[in-house]
C-alpha cells in the first residue's frame, strides 16, 4: 500500500469512527427513551427504532473492524522493510478519560491497578539494592501480567495527584535513576534479534551501531550502562516459540551481560504461563539464561480487601449486597471484578432498576472462566 492510499485510509478510518461514536450515542439514548417509556405501542415503535439502530451500529463496525484490518498488514509489511521506528506503548489517558472499569486491555496507569501488594513488595525488594535480581511473573492468561510489568515500570515515577489518595509509590530510594525497558515480545518488531537489540539500545539512549548485531550490542551495553536498569519481557514464551532469531545463543549473551558485564546494574523480570525452565524445555532450548529467575511470583486472584478497593473506585457506589454478589462471583479475579463492575456502572448510569445487569455480567465472564478453575 502506498503512503497516499494509507493516508487516505486513515482519513476514512477516522470519519467512520466519529459515525460510530455518534451512532452509539443515538443507540444508547433510545434505550434510556425505552427504559422510561410505558405505553406498549411507543414501546414497540422505540423497539423496532433501536434494532434498526443497532443494525447500523454493527455494520459501521464491521467497516472499522477491516479497514484496521487492512491498515495492520500495511504497518506490518512496513515492519518488515525496516520502515517504521518502534515507540513504547501509549499509557491510558490521565485526565479522566478513561472508562472507570477496564475489561480487555492491560492496565497502563497506575490509579486504575489494584492489589498485588505481596507480589510488588518482593519485586522490589530484589530490584532496590545491588546487585539488582531477576524475577518471573507466572500467571495463566488473563490474570494480570502484563499490567503488573507496566506498573512496576511506571508507579515510582507517576506524580501523586495521577495516583489515588493512599497509593504506596515510594519503593524505591531514588526511582529517578532508573531505566525501565517494556519489551512485548508478541510485537513483531521485536521478534528479530537487531529488532529487539536496537530498541533496547534506544530506550537506553545509546547510539544504535550499524550493523547492530549481539557483538556490538554487548560491548555498548557493558561499556556504557552505569545505572540500575531492568528490561521486562512480556510473553516471552511467544519470543522462545515463534522467533529463531531468539536463539540459546542470544540470550545466553544476556545472562551473561547481567551477571558479569554491568556490575549488577541489568535484571530481566519476565512474563510466563509457565515456570521458565519448563518453558525453556518444552520449546526446545537450553540456555541457562532461564536459570537466572531466582524468585517467581505467581499470580492468583486479589485478596478480599484489594477486590473491595477495586469495587469501591466506581464513580457510584454499590449497595452492599451488590458488592457481595461480585466478589462472590468474581472469587476477586481483576479481570472478573472489572467485567462485573463495569456491568453494574453501566446498568447505574443507564438508570436502570432492574438485575438484568447480573445476568448479562454472567455472560460476559463465561469466557474467562478458565480463572475459576482451581
Ligand atoms: N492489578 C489489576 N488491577 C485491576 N485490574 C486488573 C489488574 N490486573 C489485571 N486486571 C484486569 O485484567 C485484565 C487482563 O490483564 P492483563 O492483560 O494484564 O493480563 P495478562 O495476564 O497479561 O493477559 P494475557 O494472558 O492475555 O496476556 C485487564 O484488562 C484488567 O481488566
Ligand atoms: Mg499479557
Amino acid at each position: 500500500m502506498s503512503i497516499e492510499q494509507q493516508i487516505r485510509l486513515e482519513k476514512k478510518r477516522d470519519g467512520l469512527q466519529q459515525a460510530w461514536n455518534i451512532q452509539h450515542e443515538k443507540v444508547k439514548q433510545i434505550r434510556q427513551r425505552l427504559v422510561i417509556e410505558n405505553g406498549t405501542t411507543n414501546q414497540f415503535q422505540l423497539e423496532q427504532e433501536l434494532k434498526q439502530e443497532k443494525d447500523k451500529l454493527e455494520n459501521l463496525e464491521a467497516e472499522l473492524n477491516q479497514i484496521e484490518a487492512a491498515l495492520q498488514l500495511a504497518l506490518q509489511t512496513q515492519i518488515s522493510e525496516n520502515k517504521v521506528k518502534i515507540s513504547p506503548p501509549k499509557p491510558q489517558p490521565t485526565n479522566g478519560e478513561a472508562p472507570p472499569f477496564i475489561t480487555g486491555a492491560p492496565i497502563t496507569q497506575p490509579r486504575y491497578f489494584f492489589g498485588r501488594e505481596k507480589e510488588l513488595k518482593r519485586l522490589f525488594n530484589l530490584l532496590k539494592r545491588h546487585p539488582l535480581q531477576n524475577a518471573a511473573i507466572i500467571g495463566k492468561k488473563r490474570t494480570g501480567k502484563t499490567s503488573l510489568l507496566h506498573y512496576l515500570k511506571n508507579i515510582t515515577t507517576t506524580p501523586a495527584e495521577q495516583l489515588r489518595p493512599e497509593q504506596k509509590s515510594d519503593w524505591l530510594p531514588h526511582p529517578e535513576n532508573y531505566c525501565w525497558i517494556f519489551v512485548d515480545l508478541q510485537d513483531a518488531r521485536m521478534q528479530s534479534r537487531e529488532g529487539l537489540l536496537k530498541y533496547i539500545l534506544e530506550s537506553l539512549k545509546m547510539q544504535v551501531p550499524t550493523p547492530c548485531d549481539l557483538d556490538s550490542f554487548m560491548n555498548l551495553v557493558s561499556d556504557n550502562l552505569h545505572s540500575p536498569t531492568v528490561i521486562l519481557l512480556d510473553e516471552i514464551g511467544v519470543g522462545l516459540q515463534r522467533c529463531r532469531e531468539l536463539d540459546d545463543g542470544f540470550w545466553e549473551s544476556l545472562r551473561s551481560l547481567a551477571t558479569n558485564h554491568t556490575g549488577g546494574n541489568l535484571a530481566f523480570v519476565l512474563s510466563t504461563p509457565e515456570s521458565p525452565i519448563e518453558l525453556a524445555h518444552n520449546t526446545g532450548h537450553s540456555s541457562p539464561f532461564f536459570n537466572i529467575f531466582g524468585y517467581t511470583a505467581y499470580l492468583e486472584a486479589l485478596t478480599e480487601r484489594e477486590a473491595r478497593e477495586l469495587i469501591a473506585s466506581s464513580p457510584i457506589p454499590f449497595t452492599d449486597e451488590d458488592v457481595k454478589w461480585i466478589l462472590t462471583e468474581s472469587r476477586c479475579w481483576p479481570l472478573l471484578l472489572q467485567i462485573l463492575c463495569g456491568e453494574r456502572l453501566f446498568n447505574l448510569e443507564e438508570g436502570e432498576n432492574d438485575d438484568n445487569w447480573r445476568q448479562e455480567g454472567l455472560r460476559q465472564i463465561k469466557s474467562f472462566t478458565h480463572l475459576l478453575d482451581s
